[in-house]
C-alpha cells in the first residue's frame, strides 16, 4: 500500500481534551486544550501549548501558575464550550465549582475527576503558540476514580480528542512494558 503526503501540520493521532485553568483579571478562567502532554519524570512536569491570543495566556504568564483539569466524558459539553467562548466575552468561572489546592492562583474544577496544579517552569515561544512546561505541584483525584493508588482510566473516563471530534477511551489492548516480551 502506498503512502500519501498530507503536508506539515500540527497532527497527533489522539490527544487528551483538558481544561487549563488560570486566574485572569482577578477571576478563574478555563480554556480547552488538546495540545497537552507529559514532559518530565523527575521532577514531574507536564506541558501545554497555548495560542498567544488566548485570555488564559495572560493569567499563566502573569501568575506563573496554571491548572490542568481532566474531564470525564459526561463533561463533554462544558469542555467544548470552554473552547468556543473566550473569557474576554463570558465569565466561565460561573460554569464550575472552583477550589484551590497548594497554589493560590491555579483554579481547580471540583466536579472533574483529576486536577493537576502546576507552577510555570519554562516557556518556549514557538510562533503562534507558547509551549508552557509546568512543574507538577500536586494532583487531586476523586477517591472513587482511584485503583491501587492511581487514577483508573476506566473510572476517570477521559475525553480523547482526534481530528476535530471527541471520543471515549477504547478497550484495553495489553500491558505496557510487558506485551513486548512476546516478540
Ligand atoms: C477541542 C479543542 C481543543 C483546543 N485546544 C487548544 C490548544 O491546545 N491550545 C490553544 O491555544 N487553544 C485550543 N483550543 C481553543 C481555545 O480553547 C479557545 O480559543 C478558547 O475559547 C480560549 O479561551 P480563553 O480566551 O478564555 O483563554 C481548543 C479548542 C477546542 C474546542
Amino acid at each position: 500500500m502506498g503512502k500519501k503526503s498530507i503536508g506539515a501540520r500540527p497532527y497527533m493521532a489522539a490527544m487528551p481534551a483538558v481544561l487549563v485553568g488560570a486566574n485572569v483579571d482577578g477571576r478563574p478562567n478555563f480554556m480547552t486544550v488538546a495540545w497537552a502532554g507529559v514532559a518530565c519524570m523527575e521532577p514531574a512536569m507536564v506541558s501545554i501549548s497555548v495560542n498567544k491570543n488566548r485570555y488564559t495566556e495572560k493569567g499563566i504568564t502573569e501568575n506563573r501558575t496554571f491548572s490542568i483539569n481532566i474531564p470525564s466524558s459526561k463533561d463533554a459539553v462544558l469542555t467544548d464550550h470552554c473552547g468556543m467562548v473566550s473569557g474576554r466575552k463570558e465569565d466561565k468561572s460561573e460554569l464550575f465549582d472552583v477550589f484551590y489546592g497548594k497554589l493560590s492562583s491555579a483554579p481547580l474544577i471540583r466536579t472533574f475527576p483529576v486536577n493537576i496544579e502546576c507552577e510555570l517552569y519554562h516557556t518556549a515561544d514557538l510562533g503562534s503558540h507558547n509551549l508552557h512546561v509546568g512543574k507538577v505541584i500536586d494532583i487531586h483525584v476523586d477517591e472513587d476514580c482511584i485503583t491501587d493508588g492511581m487514577p483508573d482510566p476506566a473510572k476517570v473516563d477521559p475525553l480523547v480528542y482526534s481530528n476535530g471530534s471527541y471520543y471515549l477511551l477504547g478497550e484495553l489492548v495489553g500491558k505496557a512494558y510487558s506485551l513486548g516480551a512476546r516478540r
